[in-house]
């Protein structure tokens, strides 16, 4: 199983299988459950890659309506099971890059160690996608793992320090970076609390102003 690549499901449903989970926090980090105090504003959020899905429970608490998916069934059971029968049916076993999404819109995205499970390659891609799913002025939250990037020992790829600013600039403005009290050993030390706001129209990447 080791040898399959950590873009098949059964990459991820092996490590579900065999409780190799060293990612999975056990329930809602303090900084999500801060920002679900201070804004319970509701609106719709969409979590890719959402694992065993203690935090859609806690947006879905919080007053919002809650899309959920990840690659691996092995994952999206264990988060129908948590969630409940009401909200199993907005919690798909799918890709992130290729699932319809329709027409939704989103007014939230929360994100915790789904980029940093994808190859860096696929980044501008997870980039493209957030900001086509996001309205105006939504907001691309969550926790950012830092690291220098060593790509033998991924996932998980960690952003070397400067490229996730270069990676968002083209459609969004940073708005909060701090550090994390509670990280998971996994990432302690390298993760950030971030918010970032969908801008109203695509900024020049770095990269394109030569
Ligand atoms: C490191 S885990 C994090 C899970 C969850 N966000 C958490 O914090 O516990 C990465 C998750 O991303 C999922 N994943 C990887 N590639 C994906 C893709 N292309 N589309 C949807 N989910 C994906 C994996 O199945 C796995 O559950």
């Amino acid at each position: 199983m080791d040898s399959l690549p950590s873009t098949t499901p059964d990459f991820w449903n092996s490590r579900y299988l065999s409780n190799q989970t060293p990612w999975d926090f056990g329930g809602v980090p303090a900084d999500l459950k801060a920002y679900l105090k201070t804004h319970p504003r509701g609106g719709r959020v969409l979590i890719p890659g959402c694992g065993s899905g203690y935090e859609i429970k806690a947006f879905i608490d919080a007053g919002y309506t809650v899309t959920a998916l990840d690659l691996s069934s092995v994952a999206i059971d264990r988060a129908r099971q948590f969630v409940g029968p009401d909200s199993a049916p907005n919690i798909f076993a799918g890709d992130f890059f290729q699932h319809d999404f329709g027409a939704t819109q989103f007014d939230v995205i929360y994100e915790r160690t789904f980029i940093c499970a994808l190859l860096p390659e696929q980044r501008n891609a997870y980039r493209d996608r957030i900001a086509a799913l996001l309205k105006y002025r939504g907001a691309l939250l969550g926790y950012f793992y830092y690291q220098t990037p060593d790509l033998q020992a991924g996932p998980p790829f960690g952003f070397a320090w400067g490229t996730a600013d270069e990676l968002f600039a083209r459609y969004f403005l940073l708005v909060k970076d701090i550090p994390v009290a509670d990280s998971l050993p996994l990432f302690a030390g390298h993760e950030r609390w971030q918010e970032r706001h969908r801008t109203s129209f695509e900024t020049a990447a770095k990269s394109d102003l030569k």
